[in-house]
């Protein structure tokens, strides 16, 4: 099994952490008072950014703003399937003026925004997976906005309830192994509903499930070609079982991330064509 895992070249989207700090707490893991190590998340940040050139993906940059110090999270400006863009309404409106630097973006790029009309914060809660988009809600993204992704898509949106302010956003409680029609996922069950929890099950019987220890390092707020697993260099355990799954994980530390909430995955838009 191991060699038959084919990597997907993919074309990211992301923003390097100029003005990155923990400035305001609109989550459980942001103390203002903590101090962020701003040059230690710089060569974090590149370190990412080399590691998905080395494998092959294509990596664009967005021009960070002053006084946007969360705007290296891209993974929350929008959701990009099919080439079509939707674009987030971020639910703090410290975020809100994000949209501006990133819709700016799209447009010069070619692409149409469609702005959403509820909360929606992009990836970090909308994930494609095949025939599904997996859409989380509890904290930020409401249902009315999945309810607007599956017309604007046209694709079968499942919704799931998260129920852990520490997994706030789904990114952190879930990844797509392989987004093909029959892929698979990695999650932590007990961030979603008992009865998201048995979707879950029922869709993906086979899925990587993760340890809570292994989830609050972040390890599933990961990034997979297919093959490679750009993942937490210290979700140790969750990295053994991708890899006897055939999967070859790339560890990478994003501690300075973390104290604003976010990981590899948050770091990281998809733009996919
Ligand atoms: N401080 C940011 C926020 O709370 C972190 C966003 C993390 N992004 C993610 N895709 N989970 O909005």
């Amino acid at each position: 099994m191991p060699d038959s895992r084919v990597p997907r070249l993919r074309r990211f989207l992301v923003c390097e952490p100029r003005h990155f700090a923990v400035q305001y707490s609109i989550n459980p893991w942001m103390h203002p008072d903590t101090p962020v190590d701003v040059d230690l998340a710089r060569e974090q940040w590149q370190a990412l950014i080399r590691a998905y050139r080395d494998h092959g993906h294509t990596v664009e940059t967005v021009e960070p703003v002053a006084a946007l110090p969360d705007m290296v999270f891209a993974a929350n400006c929008a959701l990009v399937l099919g080439g079509r863009v939707l674009g987030s309404l971020f639910h703090a409106p410290e975020r809100r003026p994000e949209s501006t630097a990133y819709d700016a973006w799209f447009e010069g790029a070619g692409y149409e925004v469609h702005r959403a009309e509820s909360v929606c914060e992009g990836e970090g809660d909308l994930v494609p997976a095949g025939r599904f988009l997996l859409a989380g809600t509890g904290f930020r993204t409401t249902r009315e906005a999945h309810r607007q992704a599956q017309e604007f898509f046209g694709v079968p949106v499942i919704s799931l309830q998260l129920v852990d302010p520490r997994f706030y956003h789904m990114d952190t409680a879930l990844f797509v192994l392989d987004d093909g029609e029959d892929g698979n996922i990695a999650y932590y069950p007990e961030a979603f509903s008992p009865g998201s929890r048995a979707v879950l099950a029922r869709l993906y019987p086979d899925a990587v499930i993760a340890t809570r220890e292994d989830a609050l390092a972040f390890g599933l707020n990961s990034v997979s070609d297919g093959r490679h697993v750009f993942i937490s260099s210290r979700a140790k355990e969750l990295a053994d079982q991708l890899d006897r799954q055939g999967y070859v994980p790339v560890p990478l530390d994003l501690s300075e991330f973390q104290k604003a909430g976010g990981g590899i995955k948050c770091c990281t838009q998809e733009l996919r064509p």
